[in-house]
């Protein structure tokens, strides 16, 4: 498909002023990383405010019991202090001219480069680039060129590896084993605390002064959990010092060195480094480079035309979800957060299922497998919270980490404005809709790719454990219908209501899915069926899952078409919501009121009852989508970064386009736009997610309904062109939709694909 790659700029997020107030955004939204390391792009000097962090999936641990398990900050590689003519460089001391800091997307390359001039007038031209090699997961790689403009310049350099990281706080790590080998290599080994992981952290530097490798002179630093090297290197006017530094990070989690003793990865880890000085900066970059062109931009190819900050919106979203995936090891799914900050602790939610897995199903099948293949390993967990709760089958935690941690959402946040005490988080106990997300995600998966294989070995038995767990959780109300109480549906400003339409309609779609596959089991995989049924009491579950489905309640719109989220909100009062409609912080109503007035207000932190006309989009009349998005969009505060995409696509389904871009560009600039604070803790992965979902779902029309393929597609008037792939059933299709016309090819063309276009039945 001829996308038109070319244009560098395309490609490029930059910054062109320094701020050391406001070092968040840059740090996380131009993170690094290839799903198995993520390293907030922290500046190589350090400031006072800056947040610096190297994250590796799966690493998790528990500080202590008072706390749930998160993501450690491992130790810091990146950081080198630089002193010229005695002088500390710093961008808050002396002056800064030519300042650029650029994230290339295409690349993954950050750099970045200034004329500073030391207080006492020394001038150097500085450049600093850094890749996270995509092609070998362990591999940070750093290059530094100071060019001495118009004097000569002692440069003494400070670099190292500090393992005095935390996370706002908790110290994860002991202190360890420090080496310096052959009075160049570095390396130091820590271990975390509660589930004893090894990291094996390795570095080593290389001088070159005009193109001559300088033989290493190394001071030694060691101290309590840090180790750096020391080097002084004097430099002539017009000469260029270039530092390349090589790191490399392997755990004793790691699947590619499994079985491995520690002593046995420092051995391996002394390898790398020295294979990686013997490669250089420019060669790693280059294979990084290519992987990224075959991975990303190659495998996934989407091209918008008529507006490039759309375009670019959605490379970035790319990059992002390339990042924050492990695609390398089932046991470990992604963070709210990514691993590009702090934030939720690197804990998994149902942005996965919704928000997430829809483009990796359709642009890569292996990697959605494998985020599916966590949800049944994680099954132990399940099991645990609904035994905890008496309830039977597999009741998957709100916030899930390690395979056997079970739910791990902390059980208090924040405080409560009124009282001053701290306000309990009730999603670990009853936001519950999450199992039959899970539930969804596997039907979704199945669906899209005919991964039959993965059916028969997780999914069908994923499906009927969560319909277990349903039937079990049902109370018997006054009027014979079965009713979930007490629950917090999708929007998390209403805690403790009654059957919400969300949880009872998945419920029900979980209970009757698995139903389906009783029958498809039985009479077309009996010793599948046989298997399971040994396992999981399926003739015994199937009695109550009819019964369920029969009696469960499920809201029916009111006379005004709309859908009520719960037996509550729509009663509830209202209140002037245009302070916070307005606002530039997400989460302003809960500095003016506290959850429990919260509640009876008639106001959404985020989409609700409109993600469930997105994911079951064929069960409710076109009218009542309409009214239902018209009453809660102008209640709702989008206080959560998975609202506006739903919104958007929501719009682009009931042909309001005008109203989808404007949400779609609301979704794109979470973490692109202008508030600086935002991204603090990590970018908002789900709305990359969304993004994705927007541009292909909403736009590009397409849709998996009922097991079958449609694209409607429908352009914004800011747009021309739109081309995007997608893979359906193993065969990809290149889709390209211009104003009036749609066009869908077949580009592996071994299967014939039934699909319908715009309303027509077709035959690829
Ligand atoms: C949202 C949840 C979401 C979580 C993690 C919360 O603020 O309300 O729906 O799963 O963030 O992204």
């Amino acid at each position: 498909m001829g996308m038109d790659y070319s244009r560098i700029e395309d490609w490029i997020l930059r910054e062109d002023s320094f701020d050391p107030e406001k070092l968040g955004k840059c740090e996380a939204v131009m993170s690094l990383g290839n799903g198995y390391l993520g390293l907030r792009s922290a500046t190589e000097e350090r400031y006072l405010n800056e947040t610096r962090g190297l994250f590796v999936a799966g690493t998790f641990n528990k500080f202590d019991e008072n706390e749930v398990t998160e993501l450690p900050n491992a130790a810091d590689m990146t950081a080198m202090s630089l002193t010229i003519n005695g002088e500390k460089f710093s961008l808050t001391e002396g002056t800064t001219e030519d300042y650029t800091r650029e994230l290339n997307i295409r690349t993954g390359e950050l750099k970045r480069s200034m004329l500073w001039t030391s207080p006492k007038g020394t001038k150097v031209r500085l450049a600093f680039y850094r890749i996270v090699s995509l092609k070998r997961l362990h591999v940070i790689a750093q290059r530094v060129e100071i060019t001495a403009v118009d004097s000569d310049v002692k440069v003494e350099l400070k670099s190292g590896i500090n393992g005095k990281m935390t996370n706002t706080g908790s110290q994860h790590f002991s202190d360890g084993d420090k080496r310096f080998y052959d009075k160049r290599i570095i390396q130091f080994v820590q271990t975390t605390g509660q589930s004893k992981i090894d990291f094996v952290d390795t570095t080593v530097h290389k001088l070159e002064l005009e193109g001559n490798v300088l033989p290493l002179e190394a001071e030694v630093y060691i101290e309590k959990r840090e180790i750096f090297a020391g080097y002084t290197v004097e430099a002539e006017a017009g000469q260029t010092l270039v530092i390349e530094k090589y790191s490399s990070v392997y755990t004793s989690r790691d699947l590619d060195v499994e079985g491995k003793t520690v002593a046995q990865l420092q051995e391996l880890a002394l390898e790398t480094s020295k294979e990686l000085e013997s490669l250089g900066y420019e060669a790693l970059r280059e294979e990084s480079a290519r992987q990224w062109e075959e991975e990303v931009w190659n495998l996934a190819p989407i091209q918008i035309e008529g507006n490039g900050m759309d375009n670019f919106a959605v490379h970035f979203a790319q990059y992002h979800l390339r990042l924050m995936v492990p695609a390398h090891d089932a046991r470990m799914n992604i963070g709210a957060k990514g691993l590009s900050g702090e934030g939720y602790k690197g804990h998994t939610f149902w942005d996965t299922e919704v928000f997430l897995l829809p483009y990796y199903i359709f642009t890569d099948p292996k990697t959605a497998r494998k985020l599916e293949e966590y949800r049944y390993l994680s099954l132990p967990g399940a099991h645990a919270k609904a035994e905890h709760n008496n309830y039977k089958g597999a009741m998957f935690p709100w916030e899930s980490a390690w395979l056997d941690d079970g739910e791990v959402t902390p059980e208090y946040m924040d405080v409560d404005i009124l009282t001053g005490k701290p306000n309990k988080v009730w999603s670990g106990f009853i936001e519950q809709h999450i199992t039959s997300d899970v539930a969804f995600g596997v039907w979704q998966y199945s669906v899209i790719t005919g991964d039959e294989d993965y059916m028969e070995r997780y999914g069908y038995e994923l499906i009927m454990d969560t319909a277990i767990f349903w039937a079990s959780r049902l109370e018997q109300g006054g009027d014979g219908k079965l009713h979930i109480n007490d629950v917090v549906g999708p929007d998390e400003y209403r805690e403790h209501v009654n059957d919400n339409a969300f949880t009872n309609y998945m419920a029900h779609w979980n209970m009757q899915k698995a139903m389906e596959y009783y029958h498809l089991l039985k009479e077309e995989k009996p010793e599948i069926y046989e298997r399971l049924n040994g396992k999981l009491h399926l003739d015994e579950a199937y009695g109550a899952w009819k019964e369920a489905c029969e009696k469960l309640y499920l809201p029916t719109p009111t006379e005004e078409n709309v859908l009520p989220q719960d037996d509550r909100y729509l009663s509830c009062r209202d209140i002037d919501l245009s302070k916070y409609k307005a606002q530039e912080h997400v989460g302003g109503i809960t500095r003016d009121y506290n959850l429990e007035q919260i509640n009876q207000i008639q106001v959404s932190k985020q989409a609700d009852v409109l993600v469930l006309f997105f994911l079951l989009e064929d069960i409710f009349p076109q009218e009542v989508k309409k009214a239902s998005w018209e009453h809660y969009e102008a209640r709702t505060l989008h206080d959560s970064s998975l609202s506006l995409s739903t919104h958007s696509v929501l719009a682009c389904d009931m042909g309001e386009k005008a109203m989808a871009y404007d949400r779609f560009r609301k979704a794109a600039t979470i973490d692109l736009g202008p508030f600086m604070g935002s991204s603090n803790a990590g970018i908002h992965a789900a709305s990359f997610g969304g993004v994705w979902e927007c541009v292909v779902y909403g736009f590009g029309g397409v849709r998996m309904l009922g097991g079958n393929l449609r694209i409607n597609p429908s352009l914004p008037d800011e747009w021309t062109k739109l081309s995007y792939t997608i893979i359906w059933k193993g065969q990809k299709l290149a889709v390209e939709v211009t104003k009036g016309t749609v066009s869908v090819k077949n580009l592996t063309g071994t299967k014939q694909v039934e699909l319908e276009v715009n309303g027509e039945k077709c035959v690829l």
